[in-house]
């Protein structure tokens, strides 16, 4: 069964453990819970003992004035932190890496603030079957909204779940124009300040393809019940059709504050997380289709999805691995979505599922190897 989330709840100060806490998003989070008047109680880092300068500036006086707990190195330190009393483990860590936390805090009972969508996508059934209802809340914005807006109307009325994108920096690029992109280009997200990985994801609109299928394990939607449209103004976080005929949006600028906040208090709202749009001035919000010719990645995951079992822990595998080789200046952009497919392709697909963490971090492996492999005979 896939998690449901809570039903209703008070909001009040929430102790939150925080993994990945130095990256973008891990960064806001310890702003945001500040400013909510919740406790971090931990930061969970992967390198060194202490926080270096950079990340003390990124947290703020938080590390300075003494609040935080204390910060730890180490991502095998949540096993044994979730463990620890807290209400929340917000796994702010990127990619593959965060499969462990993920793991760790849903049997260790907390609730799970999710941005890193990566263990959802990579585990599958290993991280759904382990989630009680509710305890899974997600904090990456459009599925943040897709849940806000599932408030509107029964499962049963339901019509389809779509997902908003902004397309990235190279929307409306024909594919022979992607070929000599480079990471730098790639880095200048035109919307969102994220880490390398998912903004090189989001230009290669890969970051979409895994949140079809975080959106289809996390609401339990069949794939052809999640769809994607670009909204270049990044206003509108997705929408949510039901089977008469209405949509509903959630709009608000581009600010991973509401979804954080909804992450620590859900299904409260926190009040003031983040400005709300300027109805005073006029704006304009356009959508458009996706170009599947020039950006396959979203088709792509799909297949993935549908083929199942490890199948979208190779995707994501790959992709890790040549997105590092793409911002080490190795291969080229449009490399990275046709070794993805390639990989996949040669995926035994005879594997139906993954069922210990071994499993799946194997075929993570292998996916990866490959990918390498297959860059390097050029
Ligand atoms: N940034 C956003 O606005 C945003 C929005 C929605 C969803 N997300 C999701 O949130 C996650 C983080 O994104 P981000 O933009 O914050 O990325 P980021 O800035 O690159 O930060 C990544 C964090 O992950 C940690 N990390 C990386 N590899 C690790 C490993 N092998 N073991 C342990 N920790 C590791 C890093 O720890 P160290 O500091 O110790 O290296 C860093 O703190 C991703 O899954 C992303 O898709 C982000």
């Amino acid at each position: 069964m896939p998690p449901e989330l809570p039903a209703g709840g008070e909001a009040s100060r929430v102790r939150v453990l925080v993994t990945g806490a130095a990256g973008y998003l891990g960064g806001a989070v310890v702003s945001a819970l500040a400013g909510a008047g919740h406790e971090p109680l931990a930061l969970v880092r992967r390198v060194g003992t202490a926080p270096p300068a950079a990340v003390q500036e990124r947290l703020g006086d938080l590390l300075d004035a003494g609040s935080l707990d204390r910060a730890v190195a180490g991502v095998d330190a949540v096993c044994h932190l979730a463990g620890l009393e807290c209400d929340v483990v917000l796994n702010g860590v990127t990619g593959a890496a965060g499969l462990r936390a993920t793991l760790a805090a849903l049997d260790a009972g907390r609730t799970l603030a999710l941005a890193n969508k990566e263990s959802l996508i990579i585990g599958g059934p290993l991280v759904t079957s382990r989630a009680k209802p509710g305890q899974i809340v997600p904090v990456d914005s459009e599925h943040s909204t897709l849940a806000q807006c599932l408030r509107a109307g029964a499962t049963s009325e339901v019509k389809r779940l779509i997902l908003t994108a902004s397309g990235g920096p190279f929307r409306g690029w024909p594919r022979e124009r992607l070929e000599s992109v480079t990471p730098e280009q790639a880095l200048a997200h035109p919307t969102w300040k994220m880490g390398p990985l998912v903004t090189t994801n989001s230009a290669t609109l890969v970051n979409k393809g895994l949140e079809v299928i975080e959106a289809h394990l996390l609401f339990g939607f069949g794939l052809d019940k999640v769809d994607v449209v670009v909204h270049p103004q990044s206003i509108v976080h997705s929408m949510v059709e039901f089977y008469d005929g209405a949509t509903v949006v959630m709009a608000s600028p581009p600010d991973m504050r509401i979804p954080i906040a909804l992450g620590m208090a859900w299904p409260d709202r926190v009040p003031e997380a983040a400005p709300a749009c300027d109805w005073t001035t006029a704006a304009t919000w356009t959508f458009e289709p996706l170009d599947d010719g020039a950006f396959p990645a979203v088709a792509l995951a799909r297949e993935a999805a549908r083929l199942g079992g490890t199948a979208p822990a190779v995707y994501n595998g790959a992709n890790e691995a040549c997105v590092a080789d793409f911002l080490a200046g190795s291969i080229s952009f449009t490399r990275i979505v046709d070794t993805v497919a390639r990989v996949v392709s040669e995926h035994d697909t005879s594997r139906t599922g993954a069922t210990t963490i071994e499993d799946v971090l194997a075929v993570d492996a292998w996916a990866r190897a490959r990918a390498r492999e297959l860059t390097r005979i050029g």
